[in-house]
């Protein structure tokens, strides 16, 4: 089923407000109570306008799943709940569809959840753009280079346990289509000093933890580690570890995605053996030494780590050991090498560990960019996404303090810039009057910054390069001199200064105030820090490594290039970044998310509201607000405006057939809204104050709690009628049905009443008659009584003396056979003694015999013997058979039964010869004219034996032949005289009409050499056939009479074709027939046996059928002429 477009709005189950422009009344307390609302309803996002805002939940919500990516999918910006993924979804799709460059500007403090937000965008702008095997790749490497970024740049600090040391700004590249391409990362000023330093509570940079926890031992050998932290004092030990956090389990996602983006096995590798130098040059102690000529000189404690740094870099170690020790400084091309004191060696080695790691970040980043960029030409949309490090404010605020914040001065600018121009813009297209607004614009902060001539970072620039001592407090001194008159910067130490008794404002620091708020900056370090040195003597150190990776990140160690122009200072490269970077920006459509974070303590639920007052103040929300609001708080299209509020209103309601601003305009016209509260653009109403809007919600509401009263009402009514109308109708068919049982019953009382009453009357008359009767018959009774009483005493008597003497008579019995059976058993014995005894006797006397005689027999007296039994037994067996022979009757079946088994055969043949010669005396007998019919009845079983039904019933009748004694009658006189021959058979046979199939009485006459057929009555002879011309007869296999006569084709008698009859002596007829054709003729006559055959009537075939059934006419069979083809013989 297709998934069904419910219309919603912004304006739906809102907590607060969703859009802060619709705040009423506007001011600081507002804005963070409905922050605060929303944020205990988990509700983290919130706009302003087509700002997000976000709120940082500190713990996972339910809010990012593949259901609700679906949800924004393709969604208007104000049609659901604020979401960061409507942002994107807008972005996405003004990318694709418009073809807008966008970016996705993601500010806010450390802890805000930047990262995260950016994240969420490209996780999102990757789950609903183009799907297939190479795209999927792109969008794999693209999203898997955040662990290796994060692994290298991001550090637990006190307020972020993955805190972004680096600002990131990624151009995600499309093609026409909104399909993936590639991408492009630009990185700011990675923390560097962390590298060798760590504030109280904070770690390094993750890698340094995930390799020493992650790497197996082979790796941690080759790179010449131990798993122990507390073995590198760059490592500081109070807070190792992070809750929550598996290091060991991170490197393997972090080599893992190493190996997606494509970064060879070798190229890994030496990247960590980067790391592994890092780590261990931190190892490498200074201890001083003093020389002859009174200069402090340092050397190396413990040369053990330093010769396994080299090992792994490959460098000569003696080289290093001098880089750490001198520092060769060339002017007007004279070389001239100091030594450096313990302090100097110290600072030499730390300058070299977090330029070499500075360094190892930055050639990632272009590395991934190598593996990440597009691979085509085409033109490219592009979607650039900007995670980069919130406004600062801290206790102690340095040099990359007043670096970020100036950063986000830039980022405040273009904002307001931006949204303006928005603003502006949509104003004109909507054809709507501009109003001048007035917003607080911070060039004027930009410029005390980053002017060329006198801004603080060319005054910086200036300092640095400066000759002669230069230090922190000689910049202050300048700025003061320079600076002291300008609105926004304050400083004690300035001559005509306001604040010289500002005891707030340290004698070391200056303030700024920002347009997010007043910053004071500890001028310590500025100097240093922006000068960045690495002593040149650890470049060309660097340089000469073995090692390829580190010689490519030191390409001005190389002598040949040598260069004695100063490189430029950090704040210059940052001005110059950040400029670059504001002109990208421009040229994009902007899209804002600000983050907040809800408390310091990291966790889910606290909501502290001087944290957040603090943000909403220097993120500018407020402002932000009224800049959005400044002309006409809120606006909508005209067809969603009217769809929400239509209801309001009886000409629009329910539905509006003209067009949608006109219908906005008669409705609001009814509702009487004043007309300076609202303009009309060319595709949007525009409605000036946030009150008029919640006026038209409330209504809204009101309405619809009065449609869903009325629907409610409606439903009720019809609910009610429904069940009453269902009540009626089962009342009626109950009380039908009542009433239908109640008569009933009452009828059967009255039948059982009148039952009842006529039973008792009719009781009454015969009993009075019986009385009557009674009377007249009492003596008569009471004899019978009497005599039936003796009657039954007599017979009982009798029939106990019948049991007695039947019961002596069955013991007599009983005693006489059990005598018998007693005398029988002896007699047996006795006979089995006997026989016993005259066995044995006979054998005794055989032997005595054969023993006496032997020697008078010659060798083959026993066959003799044998042969004579045998004979004699034959002989005896023959006389016997003479008296047993059976009678002489052909039929008779009895025969004697064998004697002997031996003599078998002889007596089965014996009987077969006997009943041959009695069948041959049996037909000796018979005369010539029962001959002749036993030879007619052979024939009739050869004809048709187990062929017509009808044979076995005709086998007893006598073939008489002339049943019609035409010689006698003298009817047929006439006839009689007519026939000059023999009459074989004569008899009444019905003649079939062949046009209707009814039946007319013939006779039928057979002579020796034609067939007649003549009137019944009056013996006129209608049809005269010469046998010659019959050529078939045929019949059914049934038990029917039916025959035809087929005649030859263009006879004289077959004009009107073949004849069909039915006889009661259809069997004789067909022999006789058959028999006189054959002595005639001398030919066979064909007898067709067949349920289906033709016959030929006049010029048509017609074929007979004979079928089962039709019992209509008892055992008569029928014949119907079914059509001019088909004649039907119904046989039962
Ligand atoms: N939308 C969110 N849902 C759940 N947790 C979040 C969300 N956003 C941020 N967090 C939590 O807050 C932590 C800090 O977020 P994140 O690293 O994005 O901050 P950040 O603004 O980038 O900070 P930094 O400037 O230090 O890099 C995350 O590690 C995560 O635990
Ligand atoms: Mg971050």
């Amino acid at each position: 089923m297709a998934k069904m477009e419910v219309k919603t709005s912004l304006l739906d189950n809102m907590i607060g407000v969703g859009d802060m422009v619709l705040l009423e009344p506007l001011n600081e307390d507002t804005v963070i109570d409905n922050l605060k609302k929303r944020f205990d309803h988990n509700e983290i996002y919130t706009y302003i306008g087509s700002v997000v805002i976000s709120v940082n939940p500190y713990r996972s919500l339910p809010i990012y799943s593949p259901e609700k990516v679906e949800d924004y999918r393709n969604r208007n910006f104000y049609e659901l709940s604020p979401h960061i993924f409507a942002l994107s979804d807008e972005a996405y799709r003004s990318l694709r569809d418009q073809d807008k460059d966008q970016c996705i500007l993601i500010t806010g403090e450390s802890g805000a959840g930047k990262t995260e937000a950016s994240k969420l965008v490209m996780s999102y702008v990757a789950a609903v753009c183009g799907k297939g095997a190479e795209v999927n790749q792109v969008k794999e490497q693209l999203l898997q280079s955040n662990p290796v970024l994060e692994a290298f740049g991001n550090a637990k600090t006190v307020r972020n346990d993955n805190s972004s040391r680096f600002g990131k700004y990624m151009d995600i590249e499309f093609d026409f289509k909104g399909d993936p391409l590639g991408g492009v990362i630009s990185n700011y000023l990675l923390e560097k000093s962390r590298v060798v330093k760590q504030p109280r509570g904070e770690r390094n940079f993750h890698v340094f933890y995930q390799l020493l926890s992650g790497a197996s031992e082979e790796l941690l050998n080759k790179l010449k580690l131990e798993r122990d932290f507390s073995r590198y004092n760059y490592l500081s030990l109070d807070s190792a570890t992070v809750n929550g956090v598996d290091d060991a389990a991170n490197f393997r996602t972090v080599r893992n995605a190493m190996q997606i983006v494509g970064f060879m096995d070798h190229e890994a590798e030496s990247v960590l053996e980067v790391v592994a130098a890092v780590l261990k040059l931190g190892n490498i102690e200074f201890k001083p030494e003093s020389r002859v000529n009174g200069l402090d000189e340092s050397k190396i404690k413990d040369k053990n780590e330093l010769k396994e740094i080299c090992e792994l870099t490959g460098i000569d170690q003696s080289v290093l050991e001098r880089a750490f020790s001198f520092r060769t400084v060339e002017a007007k091309q004279e070389k001239v090498s100091t030594t450096l004191n313990v302090a100097q060696a110290y600072y030499a080695r730390d300058a070299l560990a977090k330029n070499l790691y500075s360094r190892l970040f930055s050639w990632l980043v272009n590395r991934i960019n190598e593996s990440i960029k597009a691979q085509t030409k085409v033109r490219k949309k592009v979607m650039g996404v900007l995670d980069i490090y919130g406004f600062e404010i801290f206790e102690d605020n340095s040099f990359e303090q007043f670096i970020i914040n100036y950063c986000n001065e830039k980022l405040q600018q273009i904002f307001i810039e931006l949204t303006l121009k928005e603003e502006q813009e949509e104003y004109i297209r909507e054809d709507i009057e501009w109003t001048h607004i007035e917003y607080f614009n911070n060039a004027i902060i930009c410029d005390l910054i980053e002017n060329n001539t006198n801004g603080i970072l060319a005054m910086l620039d200036e300092e640095c390069l400066r000759p002669g001592t230069v230090t922190d407090e000689t910049f202050l001194e300048k700025l003061n001199q320079v600076c002291a008159t300008h609105q926004h910067f304050e400083s004690r130490m300035s001559k005509c200064s306001r604040f010289l008794n500002d005891t707030s404002l340290p004698h070391s620091c200056f303030r700024i105030q920002h347009y997010a708020g007043k910053v004071l900056y500890q001028v310590e370090g500025f100097v240093d820090k922006n000068n960045d040195l690495l002593y040149r003597d650890l470049s060309q150190a660097m340089w000469k490594a073995g090692h390829a990776l580190i010689k490519s990140l030191f390409p001005e160690g190389n002598p040949a290039k040598i260069n004695l122009k100063r490189p430029p200072t950090a704040g210059s490269q940052f001005k110059a970044s950040v400029a670059t970077l504001m002109k990208n920006l421009q040229t994009k459509n902007p899209n804002y998310i600000r983050c907040i974070k809800p408390n310091d303590k990291k966790a889910a639920h606290i909501f502290n509201e001087g944290l957040v007052c603090h943000q909403v103040r220097y993120l500018g929300l407020l402002e932000n607000v009224r800049v959005r609001r400044a002309g006409y708080a809120f606006r909508q299209a005209y067809e969603p405006c009217l769809e929400r509020y239509k209801m309001l209103c009886k000409q629009t309601w329910p539905h509006w057939k003209g067009p949608a601003r006109a219908g906005v305009e008669v409705l609001f016209n009814e509702l009487e809204i004043p007309v300076e509260e609202y303009s009309f653009g060319r595709s949007k109403i525009f409605i000036r104050n946030p009150r008029t809007l919640f006026k038209l919600e409330d209504l809204r509401k009101q309405r619809l709690e009065d449609l869903a009263t009325l629907i409610q009402k409606i439903y009720r009514g019809w609910k009610c009628r429904t069940h009453f109308l269902l009540m009626r109708k089962s009342q009626i068919v109950i009380a039908a049905w009542f009433r239908r049982y109640a008569q009933q019953k009452r009828y059967q009382q009255i039948k059982s009443s009148a039952l009842v009453i006529q039973s008792y009357i009719r009781g009454w008359k015969v009993r009075s008659l019986l009385q009557a009767y009674w009377h007249q018959k009492a003596p008569t009774t009471i004899a019978a009584y009497w005599h039936g009483t003796q009657a039954r005493r007599e017979l009982s008597r009798l029939k106990a003396e019948a049991r007695n003497k039947h019961a002596i008579a069955v013991i007599w019995a009983y005693w006489l056979g059990s005598k018998a059976r007693r005398e029988l058993k002896r007699l047996k014995e006795e006979a089995r003694r006997k026989h016993a005894v005259a066995v044995i006797w006979a054998y005794w006397l055989g032997l005595k015999v054969r023993r006496e005689y032997r020697k008078f027999f010659r060798a083959n007296a026993g066959k003799k013997i044998y042969e004579f039994t045998l004979q004699r037994i034959v002989q005896k067996y023959f006389l016997e058979m003479k008296n047993k022979v059976p009678s002489l009757s052909p039929i008779d079946k009895n025969w004697p039964s064998r004697p002997y088994l031996f003599l078998d055969s002889t007596h089965k043949e014996l009987k077969r010869i006997f009943h041959l010669w009695r069948c041959k005396k049996y037909r000796d007998q018979f005369t010539d004219q029962q001959k002749l019919i036993y030879e007619e009845k052979l024939e009739a079983s050869e004809l048709f034996k187990d062929k017509k039904a009808l044979y076995p019933s005709s086998v007893g009748q006598p073939f008489q032949g002339p049943y019609l004694e035409i010689n006698k009658n003298p009817k047929y006189k006439k006839l009689k005289d007519a026939i000059e021959e023999k009459i074989i058979i004569a008899e009444v046979v019905n003649k079939i009409n062949r046009a209707n199939g009814k039946s007319t009485s013939r006779i039928f006459l057979l002579t020796n050499n034609n067939l007649l057929l003549a009137d019944q009555k009056s013996g006129q002879i209608k049809s005269e056939v010469p046998l010659v011309d019959v050529t078939k007869v045929s019949m059914s296999s049934q038990n029917d009479g039916f025959f035809a006569i087929h005649l030859k084709e263009g006879c004289e008698a077959a004009s009107k074709g073949d004849f069909l009859f039915s006889s009661d002596h259809l069997i004789e007829m067909a022999t006789k027939l058959y028999r006189t054709t054959l002595s005639q003729t001398k030919q066979k006559l064909n007898i067709e046996i067949s349920d289906e055959f033709l016959v030929q009537f006049r010029q048509d075939k017609v074929c007979v059928k004979f079928i089962q059934g039709n019992q209509k006419n008892g055992s008569v069979p029928t014949c119907k002429r079914k059509n001019n083809r088909l004649l039907e013989v119904a046989v039962p």
